[in-house]
């Protein structure tokens, strides 16, 4: 059963898809994106409760024109747990959801019962990371978000997806467009101003998985593996032939890997 309830979370009411009964996951999008960039996964184990908010400022939840940081995105999610009953869930966020679980385990760890990392960094931006931040989020206010998208675009799907499947950039590229211009200047705030998390990685004590395309240019091999390996018992699988978005890319290596991991918990 799919159900699409909306969540009171103090300033803003958050669009939540939940589907199906049994043990909690929650989905965690990254930027500019929403809760659809999970759509294959939320198709698929269905013996799991699958709950994936769109983040305040993103999709079809409210976008207020101010409060958005690392711990705002957090406490929010803990709202959506306690609205829909769920005590702990598997917590699995791409990118940007990578840096709100990092504050989900500061803030909240009892509500993290394992970790998928997607396509995300511990580390935080550098000053020109910050700077970049700063010039997009005028970008966007100025312009609006179809410079926006031409920017992001190419460094969001892998060179494979680029080339053999336009229809998921299509669908992307829409994802993108109608991410409310508010919230993406939000979060583009929140993601320059985020504590740097690499000494968080040797403390995580839940099982722990790293995914990441192998085409992936924000968030290369080169970064996730040697995040996996500071975090203790933490795994790392490449999907080949993915980008930044491997979980859309290549859907079927991507659930084959969750299954697996969700199989040993
Ligand atoms: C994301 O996919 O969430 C973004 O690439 C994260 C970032 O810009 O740091």
């Amino acid at each position: 059963m799919t159900t699409s309830v909306r969540v009171p979370v103090g300033g803003a009411a958050l669009a939540v898809q939940v589907r199906g009964d049994g043990a909690p996951i929650l989905f965690v999008h990254g930027f500019p994106l929403d809760q659809s960039m999970w759509a294959h996964q939320l198709a698929g184990f269905s013996e799991w409760r699958r709950i994936a908010p769109d983040l305040r400022g993103a999709g079809a939840s409210d976008a207020p024109a101010e409060e958005y940081s690392m711990a705002r995105y957090a406490d929010d999610l803990v709202m959506v747990l306690d609205a829909v009953g769920a005590e702990s869930a598997v917590c699995c966020g791409l990118s940007m959801g990578g840096y709100v679980l990092f504050e989900l385990m500061r803030r909240h760890p009892e509500r993290v019962r394992a970790l998928v990392l997607c396509d995300t960094k511990a580390e935080a931006d550098t000053p020109q990371g910050r700077q970049g931040r700063d010039e997009l989020a005028a970008l966007a206010e100025r312009e609006g978000m179809v410079p926006v998208g031409e920017r992001l675009l190419p460094k969001l799907l892998g060179r494979t997806t680029q080339s053999r499947d336009p229809e998921l950039v299509e669908t992307v590229r829409a994802m993108v467009l109608r991410s409310p211009v508010t919230g993406v200047a939000g979060a583009l705030r929140a993601m320059r101003d985020r504590p740097d998390s690499t000494a968080l990685l040797g403390e995580i004590r839940v099982s722990t998985l790293v995914v990441g395309g192998a085409e992936d240019e924000l968030t290369p091999p080169g970064v996730m593996r040697p995040m996996a390996q500071r975090i203790p018992g933490g795994r790392y699988v490449e999907v080949p032939s993915a980008g930044h978005l491997c979980p859309l890319e290549r859907p079927d290596a991507v659930n084959e890997v969750l299954r697996e991991f969700l199989t040993s918990l």
